[in-house]
């Protein structure tokens, strides 16, 4: 099964107002917030893309609680991809995929990097598997669109303040378009 634009439209309209767990913002305030940074930096429309959706996981299997705070790796970065491969490429989904080893990753090559992480953040951490060896870090970033992960991974870091202002989800619906257009002429 595959996901249309309008099955993501309508899983950000009825359940984006869900609670970010942990944080001070909603599903669709951190998507929008992590889609408007990635823009900011000049990033392509997939990777913009993959910051928009990189947690749709969240809205598709929705525990309603916060999972870590009850010991529980929700696996999140994987459940929305069978529904998104047959519609995007793998420039979009192998930072969604990759987004919570580049947590992994980041913590173990940058010194200053553990240090930005939100309380929830580090409490999922260790129930993801903690953080990365020097080997595993280095297996990680010869890995295709690992830096792209790592980009995504720090905007997601930051896509968690309450009250920003962005463009709204109609905006980042419209460069999810492209992509599936661009996608399946490809
Ligand atoms: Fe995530
Ligand atoms: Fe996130």
């Amino acid at each position: 099964m595959a996901l249309s634009l309008n099955d993501i439209r309508t899983l950000f309209e009825q359940h984006g107002s869900l609670a970010y767990s942990g944080e001070p913002v909603t599903q669709l305030e951190h998507a929008l917030q992590s889609a408007a940074l990635a823009e900011d930096e000049g990033a392509s429309d997939e990777l913009v893309a993959a910051a928009f959706l990189h947690d749709l996981g969240h809205l598709l299997n929705r525990f309603g609680d916060t999972p870590s705070e009850r010991g529980i790796d929700d696996l999140h970065q994987y459940f929305a991809l069978p529904f998104l491969r047959p519609v995007l490429p793998e420039a979009v989904l192998e930072p969604i995929r990759l987004h919570v080893d580049a947590k992994r990753c980041l913590c173990a090559i940058d010194d200053t990097y553990f240090g930005l992480l939100s309380a929830d953040s580090v409490r999922s951490l260790e129930l993801q598997g903690g953080i990365f060896s020097r080997q595993e870090a280095e297996t990680f970033l010869s890995k295709p669109y690992a830096e792209d992960a790592l980009r995504v991974r720090r905007w997601d870091d930051l896509a968690k303040e309450a009250n920003r202002a962005t463009p709204d989800l109609d905006h980042y619906l419209s460069v999810v378009e492209r992509v599936m257009e661009t996608h399946a002429t490809a």
